[in-house]
């Protein structure tokens, strides 16, 4: 089976690899103080997004008009992208399905998701993926939750990719906590950094999580990981 790759594209925007599939995750690149590239050079398959918020719906309505790639996202955020001629799949919150390059399962997540103007875009989501034997969890944006112990029970992670800026969502304690719960083999931090309300100490992160028996990894923008 191919290598599957993940890079970090700053804030909670990652690039995943597999085969000739390319998915863009919360591909938020323009007006990102973090991103390394510029959004006219990615050429995605596939874009998943977590929630309406401009720092994830980011670039997706732009990308995925000029390549034609399917929007996957919470029924809401699909509505919005459908009206200006995205081509989109809309699932929610606890729903799975099968596509070309793997699973996606939409979770919950605490948090809102207001869009542009005002526009509802429903619910506010984290999503599991599972492609080529490796599960992968992205959080979104999400307050620490009790439920993460389910998910880690019901879908063992090999990856997760949990927000630590504080204010808008979990910080570094509350996402240390977080990985006691979902119990991944291998924790990035996301969404930290980016803008000032969400300056943390990413070391310090770290720290609680390895004195709580787990492994952590920083991607710096444009860095990847293969699985
Ligand atoms: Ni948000
Ligand atoms: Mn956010």
């Amino acid at each position: 089976m191919a290598d599957l790759s993940l890079t970090f594209l700053g804030h909670s925007a990652f690039q995943i690899r597999i085969g000739r599939f390319e998915i863009l995750i919360d591909p938020f690149i323009t007006g990102n103080p973090s991103a390394t590239v510029s959004a006219d050079s990615l050429n995605p398959t596939h874009i998943i997004l977590t929630h309406g918020h401009g720092d994830h719906l980011g670039d997706a309505e732009m990308i995925a008009k000029r390549t034609g790639a399917l929007v996957i996202a919470p029924f809401e955020v699909v509505t919005y992208l459908s009206e200006r001629g995205c081509n989109g799949w809309e699932m929610s919150t606890g729903g799975a399905r099968d596509f070309e390059f793997g699973r996606v399962k939409f979770t919950i997540a605490h948090h809102g998701s207001g869009g542009p103007g005002g526009y509802s875009m429903g619910t506010a989501c984290g999503v599991l993926l599972m492609i080529a034997g490796k599960t992968i969890y992205h959080a979104g944006d999400t307050a620490l939750f009790y439920d993460m112990k389910l998910l880690g029970e019901r879908h063992p992670m090999d990856v997760a990719l949990l927000p630590i800026g504080d204010n808008f969502t979990m910080g570094i304690e509350d996402a240390a906590y977080a990985v006691e719960l979902l119990k991944p083999k291998l924790t990035i931090p996301i969404h930290y950094n980016t803008f000032p309300p969400i300056q943390v100490d990413v070391n310090e992160f770290s720290r609680l999580v390895v004195a709580a028996g787990f492994e952590t990894l920083i991607l710096n923008p444009g860095q990847s990981l293969t699985l």
